[in-house]
């Protein structure tokens, strides 16, 4: 803990290695190359006060018991019963927020940043350390001691059942039905299991020091937007209602969907892509000035684009999820005659201070035209146009570089379209 140890750092698992100053740099340099969400550098340390956490995200959620009539916080536990509820768990990105291959990369080149899991492991029992401050102010210096309830298996749950669930050794839930449960049971409060809880996590903007930025707006998105206006929330988009028991052979009920689906990226090879039920936020329209066209014409035709259905920016929340739009001209021989890529997403500068460069992304009910006129070439037989729309989780060279390559998918095609142009 010792206050003398200047440019102390964490690594691995919270081992504490001592470094000079300069070495320190060095790491941040190499991580402030790549773009995240949460991101680091250099930083003047003055004093070796100790500074409190106050920011909900900086703490983690209070140490939990098992509800009464439970033995286990564990999600194996809950889905022992709620069968279906688990799977559908199990198979979303909350459940991996702790194994994905992309956070454990990012997270070890952010030494192990005790904050990161504050989000994506967050109660105590699935922390190894508790933090007791931050030393200088800085958050790569944590005043930490060893947690003796940390819960491997718990941790490799991620966002388990019980980070949204369980409070004070009580399930809370929609109703409140302590008559037909076996375990402990409260109504749920307006906090805690509406969009507020979503945005504690997907609704955090800060500046952790020069290079190090957290930048999840997809709460303010929402809200600023019509569809907050309208009732629509994180929950009713994101949980979709449908009808089932809760548990084997009890009564067809009202229930919500636990998948979360939102990229429809698969996080395995094996996954289909787009992982089933998907809905894409975005809608395209092709209009084209006649019908059809005779070789030696000039086409005429634009292209919509329309942020139909999410309610918030596209892409939102991790700053390095983008689109690609390919529109291209191709004629019989599936010969590329003429062809353009449009890209939407956020550009962002993280060294020497993280910066914003660029942002073209789609509000909520937004649409973009894009205008295009081709010479048909008058020998030309078919023609036709091609829209593709792909999402993408990170550039090939962020993957690269991070050896992610061969693990995911990197895009998906999340829309496509042909129009005749000469028959
Ligand atoms: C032994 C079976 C069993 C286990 C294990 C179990 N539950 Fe339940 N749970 C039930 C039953 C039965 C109900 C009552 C359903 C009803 O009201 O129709 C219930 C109700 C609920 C409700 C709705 C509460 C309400 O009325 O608002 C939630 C939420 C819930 N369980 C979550 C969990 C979580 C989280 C876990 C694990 C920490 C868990 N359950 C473990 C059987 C179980
Ligand atoms: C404890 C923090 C936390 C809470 C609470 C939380 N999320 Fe998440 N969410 C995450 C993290 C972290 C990921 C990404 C995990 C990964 O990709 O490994 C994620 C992923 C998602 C995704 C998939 C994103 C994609 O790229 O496709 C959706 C959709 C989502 N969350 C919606 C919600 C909704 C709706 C709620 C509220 C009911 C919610 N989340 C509550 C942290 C949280
Ligand atoms: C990211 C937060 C989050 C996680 C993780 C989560 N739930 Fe839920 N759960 C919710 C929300 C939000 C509701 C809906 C509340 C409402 O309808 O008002 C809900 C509702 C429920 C209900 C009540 C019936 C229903 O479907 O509306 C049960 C039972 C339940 N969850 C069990 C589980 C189990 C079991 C797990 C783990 C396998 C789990 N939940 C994981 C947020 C979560
Ligand atoms: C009106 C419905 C709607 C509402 C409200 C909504 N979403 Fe979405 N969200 C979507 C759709 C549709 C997508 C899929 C976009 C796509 O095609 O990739 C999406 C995508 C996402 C993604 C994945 C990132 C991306 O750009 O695709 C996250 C994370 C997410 N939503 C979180 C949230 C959170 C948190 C809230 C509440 C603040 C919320 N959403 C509110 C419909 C909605
Ligand atoms: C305030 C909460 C929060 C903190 C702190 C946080 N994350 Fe996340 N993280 C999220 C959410 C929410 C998502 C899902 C974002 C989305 O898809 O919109 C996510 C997603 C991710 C992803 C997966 C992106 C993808 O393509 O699915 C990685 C990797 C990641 N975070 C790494 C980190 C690292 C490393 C740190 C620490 C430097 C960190 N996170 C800190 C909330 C957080």
């Amino acid at each position: 803990m010792a206050s003398e140890h200047k440019g102390t750092i964490l690594r691995g698992e919270g081992k504490e290695t001592f470094m000079k100053d300069y070495a320190v740099l060095i790491v941040l340099l190499v991580l402030a190359a790549n773009g995240f969400g949460c991101r680091s550098e250099d930083k003047s340390i003055p004093s070796e006060r100790i500074v409190p956490l106050t920011k909900h995200w900086e703490k983690a959620v209070p140490l939990q018991t098992p509800p009464r009539g439970l033995k286990t916080l564990s999600a194996k536990e809950c889905g022992s019963c709620h069968v279906e509820i688990y799977q559908e768990w199990k198979a979303s990105f909350h459940a991996k927020a702790w194994f994905d291959p992309q956070f454990q990369v990012e997270w070890a080149k952010d030494d192990s940043l005790w904050v990161c899991i504050n989000c994506h492991t967050p109660l105590v029992n699935q922390q190894p350390y508790l933090i007791l401050g931050k030393q200088g102010g800085d958050y790569f210096r944590p005043v930490k001691k060893k947690n003796p309830d940390f819960d491997p298996d718990l941790r490799d749950e991620g966002i388990t059942c019980a980070v949204c669930h369980v409070r004070d050794g009580v399930v809370l839930g929609p109703y409140g039905n302590q008559k037909d449960a076996p375990h402990a049971v409260r109504k749920a409060t307006p906090q805690e299991l509406t969009h507020e809880l979503c945005l504690t996590c997907h609704n955090v903007t800060d500046v952790l020091n020069p290079t190090l930025v957290c930048t999840f707006q997809t709460g303010e998105e929402w809200k600023n937007g019509p569809w907050a206006r309208a009732g629509e929330t994180c929950v009713t988009c994101h949980m979709p209602l449908i009808e089932r028991a809760l548990y084997p052979k009890g009564p067809v009920r009202v229930t919500r969907k636990h998948i979360w689906i939102g990229s429809g990226i698969p996080k395995t090879r094996q996954e289909k892509s787009p992982v089933d039920d998907y809905i894409p936020g975005l809608d395209m329209r092709i209009i084209t000035s006649k019908k059809r066209y005779q070789p030696g014409e000039q086409a005429y035709l634009s292209v919509f684009l329309t942020n139909r259905r999410a309610g918030h920016y596209l892409p939102t929340g991790d700053p390095e999820y983008f689109y690609t739009v390919e529109l291209a001209f191709v004629d019989a021989q599936n010969t590329v005659l003429q062809d353009t890529t449009i890209w939407i997403g956020q550009k962002w500068q993280w060294w020497p201070v993280a910066k914003k460069l660029k942002d073209n992304r789609l509000k909520p009910l937004e649409t973009r035209i894009f205008p295009l006129a081709f010479a048909i070439p008058a020998q030309t037989t078919a023609l036709r146009f091609r829209a593709v729309v792909r999402t993408h989780r990170m550039t090939r060279e962020i993957a690269e570089q991070a050896g992610l390559l061969e693990i995911y998918p990197l895009s998906i095609v999340s829309l496509k379209q042909e129009v005749p142009l000469v028959e």
